[in-house]
């Protein structure tokens, strides 16, 4: 399932007899979700991250303390985040069309980022969803192809 924000998700475990496994939800260095994630770790549901570059939004892929942290590593912005995101036990499923890519983000097991580097990326969170506002509906007739004339 995916993009179920606490209420509904609660909601959704209280009404049913089996909890959800997995809650896929757009979750970056910019978007962090920790309420949610701190409801998903009660339940005992894994978080799985959808855009987990932001589509690239809010420059991440330029982004200095990624950047900064990824030199120390040899590694590039993206396999930070992916590394990131591996330390903190959320799933990630990163999109590439180019095999280049879809390599180097594989290549995230051999370093560890440092207790101190995780508080760093840790401070990037706007605390707001970049890509999809789920509450909004906007974004619901947004996604249905609905658009009102005035
Ligand atoms: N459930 C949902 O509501 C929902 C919503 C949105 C997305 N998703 C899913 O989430 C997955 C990924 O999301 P997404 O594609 O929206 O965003 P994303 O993975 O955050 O970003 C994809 C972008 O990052 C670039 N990229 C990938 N690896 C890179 C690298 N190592 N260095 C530099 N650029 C890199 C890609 O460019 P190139 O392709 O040109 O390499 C592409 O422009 C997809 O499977 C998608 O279906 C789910």
């Amino acid at each position: 399932m995916c993009n179920f924000l606490p209420d509904r998700l609660i909601d959704l475990i209280l009404s049913h007899d089996v909890v959800p496994a997995v809650n896929q939800v757009e979750l970056h260095p910019f978007c962090q979700q920790r309420s949610l994630r701190q409801v998903m770790e009660a339940y005992r549901i894994a978080p799985m991250a959808w855009a987990p570059f932001a589509e690239g939004q809010h420059g991440l892929f330029t982004d200095p303390v990624l950047t900064a942290i990824g030199r120390t590593y040899g590694k590039s912005p993206a396999q930070v985040v992916l590394r990131w995101l591996q330390q903190k036990q959320i799933v990630a499923i990163p999109k590439s069309v180019h095999a280049e890519r879809i390599q180097q983000n594989f290549e995230v097991d051999d370093f560890a980022l440092s207790p101190a580097d995780m508080v760093q990326i840790d401070a990037l969170d706007l605390g707001h969803s970049l890509i999809l506002d789920v509450p909004s509906l906007n974004e619901v007739y947004r996604l249905h192809g609905i658009r009102f004339e005035p």
